[in-house]
């Protein structure tokens, strides 16, 4: 039988946010952030358990105010991020062994539905790494250190990366293992198995699987949870 686990980051400072508390922790029509994206992978059949990775400070308050208020199940692990995102990966796949399937998503990305929940295990069989994503729907300049454009980027091939991002279990821990060995840095773990030479497959994900980062869209995912 295979086992398909998620791995939820809910460790970062959410800085961008200037709030008082974790940005994951803020609610939504009265709820936290981190309970409508643990309930989307509570409820998703494709989905068999759940490692929580929260910083080390945050453990009791995530514990009390999300995981038992809401009555979350699936928790296999509730484990400690690091100082970097990356970093944070890493613990939560080290607590995640024994899986065949991993999806890695953001505890900041409260609206992913679960029909991209199960593309992502499908693509992630077949071709061992799998992430969706949205066209850019804005045209992409570069501009320099002075301020004045470089160029131009083609719309066409942009392709703005969401979470969940998928990989066969093996793939991915190997990779990130190494990129630490190798003191290789990255955004995002399509670019780590990248890296190594590994192909990703990238599907559509959907405008509304926003990750909420500034104080803006905290208004925009009200907007979203009303219309779904
Ligand atoms: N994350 C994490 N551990 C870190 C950094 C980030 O688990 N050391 C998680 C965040 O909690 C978030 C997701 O990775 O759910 C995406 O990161 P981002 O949106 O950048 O969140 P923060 O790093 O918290 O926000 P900011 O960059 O504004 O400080
Ligand atoms: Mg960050």
């Amino acid at each position: 039988m295979n086992n398909t686990c998620a791995v939820i980051l809910a460790a970062g400072k959410g800085s961008r946010m200037r709030a008082e508390i974790n940005k994951q922790f803020l609610k939504l029509k009265e709820k936290p952030i981190l309970y409508y994206t643990l309930k989307s992978f509570c409820e998703s059949e494709y989905i068999d358990n759940i490692v929580l990775v929260v910083a080390k400070n945050e453990k009791d308050y995530c514990s009390k105010n999300v995981i038992n208020e809401y009555n979350i199940n699936k928790i296999k692990a509730i484990v400690e991020g690091g100082s970097t995102r990356q970093e944070s990966v890493l613990n939560g796949l080290r607590a995640a062994k024994g899986c065949d399937i991993v999806l890695i998503h953001d505890g900041a990305r409260p609206f992913v539905q679960n029909s991209i929940i199960e593309n992502g295990i499908k693509y992630a069989k077949t071709y061992g790494a799998s992430a969706c994503g949205v066209n850019s729907k804005d045209t992409i300049k570069l501009r320099d250190s002075n301020g004045f454009s470089t160029g131009t980027l083609d719309r066409n091939i942009l392709f703005c990366v969401q979470t969940p991002q998928c990989f066969r279990y093996d793939v991915i821990l190997k990779c990130h293992e190494r990129a630490v060995l190798e003191d290789i840095q990255a955004t995002d773990d399509t670019m780590i198995v990248e890296r190594f030479n590994h192909k990703v497959y990238l599907y559509d994900g959907s405008y509304n699987n926003i990750k909420i980062t500034t104080p803006e869209d905290l208004i925009i995912g009200e907007k979203i949870l009303d219309s779904m």
